[in-house]
């Protein structure tokens, strides 16, 4: 199998390769704290749109959160009419799975290349500080691992993705390698008067634009490995212009089975991410309650949204608490790219139907006048 080096597609690369090949200077400070005392915590990494276990107030001081990724270099189908694509991804799902600490945990990343992979792999956290997010710092060839552990200094929701250099860095993100933190503070989520906000429930949407070249009559290609797809994906990649736009890895997704679910007075946060393209999270038939739509946790939340704005290379929150049962459609408002690309998913909610907030005054009818 052929191995790919960054190397070999620093072609546009210029100073973002330049900078990924550099490595930093890491010399002991006085700024470096003594954290040999602090409890570890294993956590337990799951697929999205689940979320690992975890407190919404902290217990105790800051902790170690240890965390173990390792990169999947496969093929799969992203769309319901079996298209499929070389994908790369963190632990298999795409989006890689939400990690979860609080304000003044340290997260402790275990990054595993397996030797069966033909690429070079690395991690930039943006809830991290320092050396390209830990991009410097990680670099793994097939057979390697690599320990990174990074102060989480600010509460918010925050993507990860790989950025491996040059050409690559675009190429692995939107061949799936991406996925989202949330730091939590440490007296949990709060309203804008400071009141305690919780949830129920949380679900974690990673939406996904791939870019699938099509023959002359049309129709997607598919290609036995990267290394014979990747000129053609960097083609369509270059008309800024995706053949899908998924939630959590492929076209329905999380639809039919895979719904969400939630009942009728449960407090719901969604987090979504968006590691390369602009979205508008939309809940029809709900409201965004409380809305972090920058992300960060330190401003107060934005309350009562109907649409949303998650910035490409940003992750964000939403609260709602659901008055209604029914299937209610969680897309983006881009209606193009929700119904025809792929960017929807449902939550089937069960309860009682409140006939003040809405009720069918009259059936469908045939018109008397
Ligand atoms: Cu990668």
């Amino acid at each position: 199998m052929m191995k790919v080096n960054r190397r070999d597609f620093l072609k546009v690369g210029g100073a973002l390769g330049a900078a990924s090949a550099m490595t930093p200077v890491m010399m002991a400070s006085a700024s470096e704290a003594d954290i040999s005392s602090l409890p570890r915590v294993k956590q337990e990494l799951v697929a999205p749109p689940f979320v690992p276990a975890h407190d919404q107030v902290a217990t105790g001081g800051p902790k170690i959160i240890e965390v173990e990724l390792s990169p999947v270099e496969d093929k799969r189908a992203i769309d319901g009419d079996g298209t499929m694509y070389n994908t790369l991804s963190f632990n298999g799902s795409i989006p890689g799975p939400l990690m979860i600490c609080h304000e003044g945990d340290y997260i402790e990343l275990t990054l595993k290349n397996p030797a069966s992979n033909i690429f070079e792999h690395n991690i930039d956290f943006h809830a991290s500080t320092g050396a390209l997010g830990g991009g410097a710092l990680t670099h793994v060839q097939p057979g390697e691992q690599v320990m990174l552990r990074y102060k989480a200094t600010k509460p918010g929701t925050y993507i990860y993705h790989c950025a491996p250099g040059g050409s690559m860095i675009p190429y692995h993100v939107v061949s799936g390698m991406n996925g989202a933190v949330m730091v939590l503070p440490r007296d949990g989520l709060k309203d804008r008067q400071g009141n305690p906000l919780r949830y129920d429930r949380a679900y974690y949407i990673g939406e996904q634009d791939f870019y699938v070249p099509r023959d002359a009559e049309g129709n997607f290609m598919e290609y036995e490995e990267h290394a014979d797809a990747m000129a053609d994906v960097f083609d369509v990649m270059h008309t800024l212009t995706p053949s899908h736009v998924v939630f959590n890895g492929a076209a329905g997704a999380l639809t039919g089975d895979n719904a969400m679910t939630a009942n009728v007075g449960e407090s719901v946060l969604f987090i979504h991410s968006q590691a390369n393209r602009d979205s508008r999270p939309h809940l029809i038939g709900g409201h965004g309650d409380y809305v972090w739509e920058e992300g960060s946790f330190v401003d107060p939340p934005l309350e009562g949204l109907e649409t949303w704005f998650i910035r490409g290379g940003s992750a964000g929150a939403a609260l709602y608490t659901f008055r209604q049962p029914g299937a209610y459609v969680y897309l983006s408002h881009n209606l193009i790219e929700a119904v025809e690309l792929g960017a929807l998913a449902i939550v089937v909610v069960e309860g009682e139907w409140n006939h003040d907030l809405m009720t069918q005054v009259q059936p469908p009818t045939i018109m008397t006048a």
